[in-house]
């Protein structure tokens, strides 16, 4: 089957920037196709969003599972043809409660390896694998815009003590972001890194500076880029920023 309606994939769109991404793509006219890897959870969200008149799918993904990922890419194969946005959002935050300053807080010579090998399973593993399989899908097409959500916590320019797991994790993402970028080289599939800044949600916790919604229309900026946007940069508030 094929469709002629852009079609956007958010992941961990069950609550967060996650699911105001779908939210604002959904109302630009977007098919926002909401995955989250508990059903129940994810379902309720997709429920709230055609509630609001949107037209919103669903389907299950968890990130760190090869086979969850390719039964999605399956499901859009067979339900769309095509797939044109692809939000990897999902993410995890181990270190969350050590954040914001905390100078006492486990460095990386303190590091359990276990806890680095969980963040990247989460923060870039799971997007370059879902990358590698939605790749196919926007070159049927000719079409696709990849938004990586990435944080300043990943930023080489301002590495410092603390949050090593985490930090790692979204410096990797970036490091996917330009080897993506430089392989489609003049393809019409956009890949960029996006700092959300710093968000009131479960992650970012209530103090947060901005609310889900306006965070959430930088990731669509970014989602929505013009065949003569960018790819591959690393962009806060729709201005590329330092790597
Ligand atoms: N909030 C901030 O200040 C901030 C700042 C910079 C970057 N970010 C980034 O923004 C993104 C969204 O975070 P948020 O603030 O909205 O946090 P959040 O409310 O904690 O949401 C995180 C989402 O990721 C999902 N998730 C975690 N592991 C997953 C897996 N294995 N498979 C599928 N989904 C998974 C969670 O699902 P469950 O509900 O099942 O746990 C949840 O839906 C993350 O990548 C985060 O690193 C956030």
């Amino acid at each position: 089957m094929t469709e002629n309606r852009r079609i956007a994939v958010i992941t961990g769109a069950n609550r967060g920037l996650g699911l105001e991404t779908a939210r604002q793509l959904a109302r630009r006219g977007y098919k926002a196709v909401l995955t989250s890897r508990d059903a129940v959870q994810g379902k309720a969200a997709a429920d709230k969003l055609q509630g609001e008149a949107l037209d919103v799918g669903y389907h299950p993904l968890d990130v760190t599972r090869t086979e969850s990922m390719q039964r999605l890419a399956e499901f859009l194969h067979n339900a769309f043809g095509r797939l044109d946005v692809l939000i990897n959002n999902a993410g995890i935050f181990p270190e969350q409660d050590l954040a914001h300053g905390a100078r006492s807080a486990p460095g990386v010579l303190e590091l359990p390896l276990e806890s680095l090998r969980e963040n990247l399973q989460t923060n870039a593993f799971g997007p370059l694998r879902l990358i590698q399989m939605i790749v196919p899908l926007m070159r049927r097409h000719g079409y696709g815009r990849i938004v990586n959500i990435s944080s300043g916590y990943g930023q080489l320019a301002r590495m410092e003590h603390g949050l090593p797991a985490y930090r790692m994790s979204k410096a990797m993402l970036n490091v996917i972001t330009c080897l993506v970028a430089a392989e489609l080289g003049s393809e019409n599939i956009k890949i960029n890194s996006v700092d959300p800044g710093w968000v009131r949600t479960r992650m970012g916790g209530a103090q947060a500076t901005s609310s889900p919604a306006e965070a959430a229309e930088w990731v669509v900026e970014a989602a929505t880029l013009s065949d003569a946007g960018p790819s591959g940069v690393f962009l806060k508030h729709g201005q590329p920023i330092d790597w």
